[in-house]
């Protein structure tokens, strides 16, 4: 844990253009800095720096954050390595901060249990080098296979012997707790008659991304059909299988080189494709690809190649891949492996050009990949034709960027040959029904859709986004740039006369959202409304810096980039209906912000008016039916006073 004081020292210490310049090349451009991005591949430079915010902004891919977030994407660090990392390049020390007892025991469980790990990973390696059984037994299996030895000490691989309590006996005599042995699946049956857990299987140790053991899989060598092939670790406070791939420690700098991961399936497929060199493969084993790992490959990478068997488990499993990596807004291809092969006897039955040479033949985009599958068997059947459009649509709807979505609509139209309109038009429904459903609309990203996109009437347009969403987006800049700015706002005393006081900006837009009710519906601009709300009981309002450096990586990305896009005040009256005489930037600013908040509840309010409506179309109690043009009445009112204000600031 490190001190939030520490935290803020580090944050108060770091040069946003010393951070970067270790990295990329910088030359001066006014007050600020320009490069190339190191984030996407450009030629001309896009990549700025500001000395005076501490941030840094590609206007070429949109990344943007201070200086913590450029190490964690640049170097793939975590929050708290990239903080070390940065405190080490200033020699500020990080005096960890005291633990509660509660955090002690937890920490001291977790290290206890990584040590148990490293311990049972060591036994395990030294029986299957050194003793008869080990050699003869777990040794020669790898063996076998086609394992060598340099494979089988990289990855660590141990064979346990076939006995009740070896093991157990060992561990208890280096004083592990028997309850610890339990606990972490070493050890089978309960205190009283314990036994070994992995009897006569050999071991995959799985690492964590730093490298530590984490959990095994245990293979057995019989062909015993009655008892399960593997045998894994349990879940546990080190161990979370769905947030871990088999082989990631291992492949992370080969993935972020390669600009590519390749995903398999089991322990043996990762272990052959790295025995053959080709390290930038990981393995889902033991689960079904989850969205988790899926976002662990994302920090190397956003390109995965699925490479499964070519079985119908195996196409089953990569489909559901492919449509759960593209949701993730990440880039897929698929190779399917010829019959009979998975990709661990593949590797070792061919010489590595070949196995390369049939990857790079054989990949393809999942469109290609599903056209190809589905259409096998309908022939000429234009039902089913219209049933593997259905299904290509589909997928292509579940793709976050809508650029992308209309790329990948060309491209099914040309090969299923059906005209572009039609599958927009399906995308469009099944946009739309999503968006109805979860409201959750701002992951589909807005983009201004070109001539050949379009598809007559329906359309991707701002549609697609929540109501509201650039309103919102529009308050919560302004609190960022100008939260703590005092405004002068006309209101009433408590004898109800007219008085003028002084408010910031944040108060006014917090409580008067608050006093009607109304939260913000995008989730990132609802974290921030809630800081400032919590911030207006205190003495202070956050700094840029806080939201810039925040550790949740959404509220940091949005605020450089609010941030960074300049507000124009003496612009803003070209804007809007009436030209306003305005005298100062106060003055500007305090209509600016009036507006936006009066704009915001307008949109409310018609919303609801809405839904009051169709409630109001499908009752039929004459009581209910009252009820609710009473509150349609208030609603009218309300949206009255308002457009009312509207014009008033307006016109001033
Ligand atoms: N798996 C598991 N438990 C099982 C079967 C499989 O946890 N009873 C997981 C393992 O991680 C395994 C992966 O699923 O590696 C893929 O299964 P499979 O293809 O059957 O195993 P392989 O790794 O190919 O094993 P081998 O080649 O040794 O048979
Ligand atoms: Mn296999």
């Amino acid at each position: 844990m490190i001190p939030q004081s520490t935290i803020m020292s580090i944050l108060d210490t770091v040069r946003i253009e010393e951070v970067v310049s270790d990295f990329v090349s910088l030359k001066k451009r006014g007050a600020n800095l320009i490069g190339v991005c190191p984030f996407h591949k450009e030629k001309t430079p896009s990549f700025i720096v500001s000395p005076a915010k501490g941030i840094f902004k590609c206007f070429g891919c949109g990344k943007a954050g201070d200086s913590v977030r450029f190490i964690m994407e640049h170097e793939h660090y975590s929050y708290p390595e990239a903080l070390r990392f940065l405190a080490h390049k200033y020699g500020i020390i990080i005096e960890e901060k005291e633990q509660t007892p509660e955090e002690l025991m937890a920490q001291n469980e977790r290290e206890k249990m990584f040590n148990i790990n490293t311990f049972a990973q060591q036994y395990f390696s030294e029986t299957m080098k050194n003793s008869e059984e080990g050699l003869s037994i777990g040794m020669s299996y790898f063996k076998e296979r086609g394992f060598r030895d340099a494979i089988i000490n990289k990855f660590q691989l141990g064979y346990c012997l076939n006995q009740r309590d070896a093991f157990i006996q060992h561990a208890l005599k280096n004083g592990y707790s028997k309850d610890l042995l339990l606990k972490i699946g070493l050890a089978s049956g309960n205190e009283e008659r314990m036994y070994d857990k992995y009897q006569g299987r050999v071991i995959f140790p799985i690492h964590n991304l730093t490298g530590k053991v984490i959990g095994f899989g245990a293979r057995i060598l019989s062909s015993d059909k009655t008892k399960a092939k593997y045998l894994n670790s349990p879940e546990s406070e080190i161990y979370n299988k769905s947030q871990t791939l088999y082989g990631i420690y291992f492949a992370k700098n080969e993935i972020s080189r390669l600009d590519n991961c390749i995903l398999v399936e089991g322990y043996a497929d990762v272990l052959s494709m790295h025995q053959a060199g080709i390290e930038n493969t990981v393995a889902s084993s033991g689960t079904s690809l989850t969205s988790e790992q899926i976002r662990l490959i994302r920090r190397y990478t956003k390109n995965i190649t699925i490479l499964y068997d070519g079985d119908s488990a195996g196409i089953h499993a990569a489909l559901r891949g492919t449509d759960m990596i593209l949701e993730e807004g990440m880039n897929v291809r698929i190779v399917v492996l010829p019959p009979d092969e998975d990709p661990d006897s593949f590797v070792q039955h061919n010489p590595i050009e070949v196995v390369r040479a049939y990857i790079d033949d054989n990949a393809k985009d999942f469109i290609s990949f599903k056209t190809q599958l589905l259409l096998k068997d309908t022939a000429n059947n234009p039902i089913k034709k219209a049933e593997v459009v259905k299904d290509i649509v589909n997928t292509i709807s579940l793709i976050p960027d809508a650029i992308f979505r209309a790329t990948y609509i060309k491209e099914c139209s040309r090969l299923m040959e059906m005209p572009e309109q039609s599958l927009m038009n399906e995308l469009n429904k099944l946009l739309r029904a999503k968006i109805n459903k979860n409201n959750k609309g701002e992951q589909y990203q807005q983009v201004e859709i070109t001539e050949e996109f379009k598809s007559g009437p329906q359309q991707i347009t701002t549609d697609t986004l929540p109501p509201g969403f650039y309103q919102e987006r529009e308050l919560v800049k302004l609190m960022l740039m100008y939260g703590d700015r005092e405004i002068d706002v006309e209101g009433l005393d408590e004898n109800n006369n007219p008085i003028v006081y002084k408010i910031s900006v944040a108060s006014l837009i917090v409580d008067d959202l608050k006093s009607d009710d109304i939260s913000f519906k995008d989730e990132t601009h609802r974290i921030i409304f809630d800081i400032y709300d919590k911030a207006l009981d205190g003495e202070t309002l956050p700094k840029e810096q806080f939201f810039t450096s925040h550790e949740n990586a959404d509220i940091a990305e949005l605020a450089a980039n609010l941030l960074t896009t300049p507000y124009k005040l003496d612009n803003w009256d070209n804007n809007n209906r009436v030209n306003i005489r305005v005298k100062t930037e106060e003055d500007v600013l305090t209509a600016v912000v009036s507006t936006s908040i009066l704009r915001y509840k307008d949109l409310i309010i018609d919303e609801r008016r809405n839904e009051i409506m169709k409630e109001l179309m499908s009752t039929q109690d004459i009581d209910n039916q009252m009820i609710l043009l009473a509150k349609k009445k208030r609603l009218d009112d309300l949206r009255i006073k308002i457009n009312k204000k509207l014009e008033i600031v307006v016109a001033k």
